[in-house]
Formats: structure tokens, sequence, C-alpha cells
């Protein structure tokens, strides 16, 4: 029998068939401790209360309509954004590389109507993953990603986060329209860039009239204990920013969000889409963002990862043969492993807990925001029994 699915991913050998809180379980009925949580997306966990009551009640009342008429849930939603950043407006979009295609063609369109046609290269860093639209790729500069798939689009530029003489370089040239960058490094391998080089980044392109994009899509909405990751530095906010994931909490929704004066050449005609911003995305971004964006949630976040990285660096200590670091920010957490991060993967699920992959063989740990001390606790009992059999594995094949 032939695959009825095209062959793109490299999918673990689980059946999920519904999930409660940080617990997904499988058709056997088999409970594993979700720390991949849809890959940052599941935010509040699976089947929320106050998700599942907004998505069935508007789904009684109205699912879809064309944004050639006013979509009142749009308008509450971007108001909430626009009040809880340096944002005075927002498109709807339905995943994150479509809201990072909103944001590059913003920031051209910008460079376009003031003058300055000329200004199209987009700046982006390795290490990065901005989604798999033409663009997106272009703009991470993956080889692995773009192989294949014909020659490399013009006006996309990448450079190491490390060569500063570089970015000093590319901001300064004329034809320079944007820099985009994730503050952590989602699929890099949960990468969180300092401050320092956050702000320092804002003010070279500041300085040069170049536009600063943020990619918040894995970063975002409470994922690294405050609303969004560049909020922890003062000063750092973008021009434009990328979000998608835990804005819907499992809903398909992206949204860029821009100043006005970033946003200037996003005019009737220039974008636009079918199902961006619908009734039902809109019902479940607003219950999501108001769960989110509430203070405790926030606080909460904060101290679980704190506690997680207590434990995760207690855990490395006694693992230095199988964990080389534990690194990240909030609840974006990266462990580097020794051996291979994928073989890692899959022994940690036979010991009942999910694990997302990563750039610098790192898996990721992205789990609830509302993630308990209990389940901190018992997420790091699976995981040291983890590496005792990766430890095991090791001494076996050596
Ligand atoms: C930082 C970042 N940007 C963009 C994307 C693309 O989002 P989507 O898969 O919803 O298109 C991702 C997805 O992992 C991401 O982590």
């Amino acid at each position: 029998m032939t695959d009825p699915l095209m062959n793109l991913y490299n999918r673990a050998p689980i059946a999920v068939e519904r999930g409660e809180g940080v617990w997904l379980i499988d058709t056997g009925g088999r409970r594993y401790l979700d720390c991949v949580a849809g890959i940052a997306t599941d935010a509040l966990g699976h089947g929320h209360p106050a998700l599942v009551a907004a998505l069935t009640e508007q789904a009684g009342k109205l699912w879809h309509v064309s944004n050639i008429f006013r979509i009142p849930g749009q308008e509450a939603l971007a108001q909430r954004l626009v009040d809880a950043s340096f944002a005075d407006c927002v498109f709807f979009a339905n995943t994150g590389t479509e809201a990072v295609e909103c944001a590059i063609k913003t920031a051209r369109r910008y460079h376009h109507v003031n003058g300055q046609p000329e200004r199209i290269d987009i700046v982006g860093f390795a290490g990065s993953f901005h989604g798999r639209t033409y663009a997106a790729i272009n703009a991470s500069g993956n080889a692995g990603y773009m192989e294949g798939c014909g020659p490399r689009l013009p006006g996309f530029v990448q450079l190491s986060i490390d060569d500063a003489a570089a970015i000093e370089d590319a901001i300064a040239r004329p034809t320079t329209a944007a820099v985009i960058v994730e503050p952590v490094q989602g699929e890099g391998g949960a990468r969180a860039l300092t401050g320092e080089w956050l702000l320092r980044l804002r003010e070279l392109t500041r300085e040069h009239g170049v536009l600063l994009i943020h990619d918040e899509v894995q970063s975002g909405m409470g994922r690294t204990g405050k609303l969004f990751a560049h909020q922890w530095f003062d000063g750092a906010e973008p021009d434009i920013m990328a979000l998608a994931k835990a804005l819907g909490s499992g809903f398909p929704v992206g949204a860029c969000l821009a100043t006005t004066e970033a946003a200037m050449g996003m005019t009737p005609g220039v974008h636009g889409t079918t199902f961006g911003g619908n009734p039902l995305a809109m019902a479940v971004g607003i219950a999501a963002f108001d769960t989110i964006a509430r203070p405790e949630t926030l606080a909460h976040a904060r101290a679980a990862s704190a506690d997680f990285f207590e434990r995760l660096e207690a855990l490395r200590s006694r693992f230095p043969d199988v964990i080389a670091d534990v690194r990240g920010k909030g609840l974006l957490i990266g462990l580097k492993m020794i051996q291979n991060n994928r073989d890692f993967m899959g022994i940690a699920r036979d010991y009942g807990i999910l694990v997302a992959g990563g750039g610098e063989n790192c898996v990721r740990l992205l789990p609830s925001l509302l993630i308990t001390a209990e389940e901190i606790a018992e997420a790091v009992t699976r995981l040291e029994a983890a590496c005792t059999a990766a430890r095991g594995a090791m001494v076996q094949a050596a």
C-alpha cells in the first residue's frame, strides 16, 4: 500500500488521539508528558476550557466571512496586540511563515513609497528559521531548506550573529531594507540573543533608516515569560513583528504587527488573504490572549522556567556525558546533547516524555506555560530515566 500523505515528515511512531493539559494520549491509551506542545504552539496545554468554549461558541455563530467585510473579532484582537506592544496596526494571517512574508513585504513597501525602491535587501542570520515560503527560506538562508528549489532569490543577505563588523557593514549599505531576527532562535536550538546584542541591532538599524523585524513566531506570546521576548530589554522593540504559534494556542493564526510608519506602504490591494483572521481564529485568539497576557500567567511561566532550569542543570551535572548544556529562555529550553539528539528523542519517548529536536544537536522542551511544579518534577524524572538509558546505550556502543 502506498502512503496517501506526501513524504515530508519523519514522524514519531505514535498516533495521537487526545490531549489533557500537558498530557497527550495515543490511540492505545498511553499517556505522554508533552514538552513539544505543537512546537511551542499549545501554550495553554490541550483542551483549555476557555479556548474550547470560545471555539464552540463561535462555531455556532459564524465560521468564515471575507476580509472585504469588517470582522469585529479582528478589531478586538488587533486592539489587544497594539495595546500590549510597540505596534499600531496588525495584519492577520494563518501561519508563521505568512506573518513573516507580510513583514518582509511591509519593509520593502515602506522604502518603495519613501522614494528608495532600491532598498530591498533583507539581512538575516545563520541558525535562524522563518518558515517555508520562498521568502522565508531565503530569509533564513538555510541551504538544506533551499536545495533543489530553484535559484536563490535576490535581495537576501545572511550573516553570522557573531560577526559584528559584517552586521554594521550590511546595515549601512544603501540597498538594505530590513534586518530580520528571532530574539530567541527556536529551531536553531533555543539560542537566546543577549539584550546587548539586540539593543545594538536596534541602534544600528535606526541610525541607517533600516527597519527591524522581530520574528517572534516561536518566542512570542508568553513563551519566554514576557508577552514578547524583546520586552525583556527596554528599548529593543522592533518596527515590525511576526507572531503565530501560541497566538491561537493551537488554532491556526498568524499576525504581522507594525508601527504606522513602518506600515505606510501597506495600502488596499498590496496584500491580503482569504482565511487569515477569520472569526473562528479570532474567537480563539482573543481567549488565548486574555489568558496568556494575564500577569499571573506570565509570572507562572517565569517561575516554572526557573524551576525547570534549576532541575535541568542538576540533571546535566549528574549526566555530563549525556547533556552538554542547558540553554534558552523562559519555557523555550534547549538541551544540547552529546549523542545524537534524534536518538535521544526516541529514548525519551520510550520513557513517556515528548521533546522536540533543534539545531546544534539540541532537544527542545516547549511545554504549556501552565505546566505545574509536579509536572516539571515528573518531566525531569522521565528525562533522568532517558539519560540513564542513553548512557547505557553509549556504553554498549563503545
Ligand atoms: C521563528 C519561526 N518563524 C516562522 C516559523 C514558521 O511558522 P509556520 O510553521 O506556522 O509557518 C516558525 C515555525 O517553527 C518559527 O519557529
